[in-house]
């Protein structure tokens, strides 16, 4: 496919005279739910065009159904990757090498042949105890004091400690590691420096790889360029830095701001939390409901149609870009019974937080053991847990591809 696609603002939807923006606001009634224009759409308009930040016009696809028929044709590439859609300065370019969520097809199932076997289930299990050993001295450090910012003082270090584990990154460089993942993931910075950012942590990160290919660990770089090396294709450099920059930021904000937001809707929910304390086992069910109803990919999942498809009954033509929008997904009233209200005890697993398709979250095991651990700890051991002040609208991260909050002062 060409670098540049000479119709990014010339797909079919833009002869409309009429094409609305793309709804990204949220209402003042409550945080936590997505733009209200997406009830309408999914009874009224489940597929229609809209206007992106980037520029483009899109097919806008609201319910659930049709949301996972997207993510899972094989005719709707990711090359522009999750939530570039919402960028004013994205200029659309071949994918880099190793950038696995914008290849398709046979490239994109090497690279993730090489790094699922990193994340299976008995892995991810093993990492538990580390997992609890560092959510537990993060709640020791918190409680030497009578206040903290749960965001900076717990959720943020926890996936990032993590992370660093298992790509055998020394604890020491941990801070340079969140500072520049969050330039990274945010949309404060402009694009020349989230550039130089993401060159900085590569430099990092080769330096990291040399000395493992030199050297091998027990760690997952390590065991990459082993796995690489047994095919008829090894990973190069440019991969595999990729590779572990993708882990880096994927894994990072993402469930640091599931770990806030969650406390945030169930201060927020009062009921629902005691219903949590009351019942600790059934931690696991009530963190799928959060990330249901939370949907921190909050401007859904961008796609390109390769070829002709339909989807919901509507023609979209080869050339035209679509959003599955996955936090409107997860409020399909026709999945969902009461979708808008939090309710630790729905039972599902099937919600659309991790994506859907070739591309669905490959750390979604980790990301779960790290909310159960990280939630049970806090209701546990911080029992009188609350805000410091009341959060206000601009707290709360309107303009990250990651929902979250900016900081979370908590006392107890
Ligand atoms: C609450 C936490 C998380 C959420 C909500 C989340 C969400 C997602 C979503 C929606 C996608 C699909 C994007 C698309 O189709 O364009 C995705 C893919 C991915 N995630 Fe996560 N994620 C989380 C945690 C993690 C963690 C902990 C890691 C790893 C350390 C990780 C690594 C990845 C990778 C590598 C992909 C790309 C997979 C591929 O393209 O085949 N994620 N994630």
């Amino acid at each position: 496919m060409a670098g540049k696609l000479a119709h990014v603002t010339e797909t079919r939807p833009a002869t409309r005279a009429d094409i609305p923006e793309f709804p990204a606001t949220r209402p003042e009634s409550c945080p936590f739910d997505p733009d209200s224009a997406f009830t309408r759409l999914r009874a009224e308009d489940p597929v229609t065009p809209v206007r992106c930040p980037a520029g483009m016009d899109a097919w806008l696809v609201s319910r659930y159904e049709d949301i996972r028929a997207v993510l899972a044709d094989p005719r709707v590439s990711a090359r522009a990757a999750t939530s570039n859609h919402m960028l004013p300065d994205y200029d659309d370019a071949d994918p880099l090498p190793g950038a696995i969520l914008s290849h398709d097809g046979e490239e994109h199932a090497r690279l993730r042949r090489l790094l699922i076997g990193e994340f299976t289930v008995r892995r991810m299990e093993a990492l538990r105890p580390y997992i609890q050993r560092i959510t537990d001295e993060h709640i020791d450090g918190m409680l030497k004091g009578a206040d903290a910012d749960l965001l900076t003082d717990f959720a943020l270090p926890i996936p990032s400690l993590v992370i660093c584990e298992m790509l055998g990154v020394p604890y020491a460089d941990r801070d340079m590691f969140q500072h520049d993942s969050q330039v990274l993931i945010g949309f404060e910075a402009d694009m020349a420096t989230r550039e130089a950012t993401a060159q900085r942590l590569r430099d990092y990160l080769r330096e990291l790889i040399e000395q493992r290919m030199v050297e091998p660990r027990d760690d997952l770089v390590s065991r990459l360029i082993a796995r690489g090396n047994e095919t008829d294709r090894p990973l190069i450099m440019e991969e595999l830095e990729i590779l572990a920059l993708s882990l880096l930021v994927a894994g990072h904000e993402t469930t640091a701001n599931t770990i806030v937001l969650s406390m945030s809707a169930l201060l927020a929910n009062p009921e629902q939390l005691a219903a949590m304390r009351a019942a600790p086992e059934t931690i696991g069910t009530a963190v799928e409901e959060l990330l249901r109803y939370l949907s921190v990919v909050q401007f859904g999942i961008f796609r390109y149609a390769t070829e002709d498809l339909t989807v919901g009954g509507i023609d979209v033509k080869a050339g035209e870009w679509l959003i599955a929008a996955t936090q409107s997904g997860n409020r399909d009233e026709q999945v969902y019974p009461h979708a808008d209200r939090l309710d630790v005890t729905r039972k599902d697993r099937t919600h659309l937080a991790f994506g859907f398709g070739a591309h669905q979250c490959i750390g979604q095991q980790l990301a779960r053991i790290e909310l159960q651990v990280a939630l049970t700890a806090l209701l546990q051991r911080v029992p009188g847990l609350r805000l410091a002040e009341p959060q206000a609208p601009s707290d709360f991260k309107h303009n990250g591809i990651v929902y979250g909050l900016r900081s979370m002062p908590v006392t107890w």
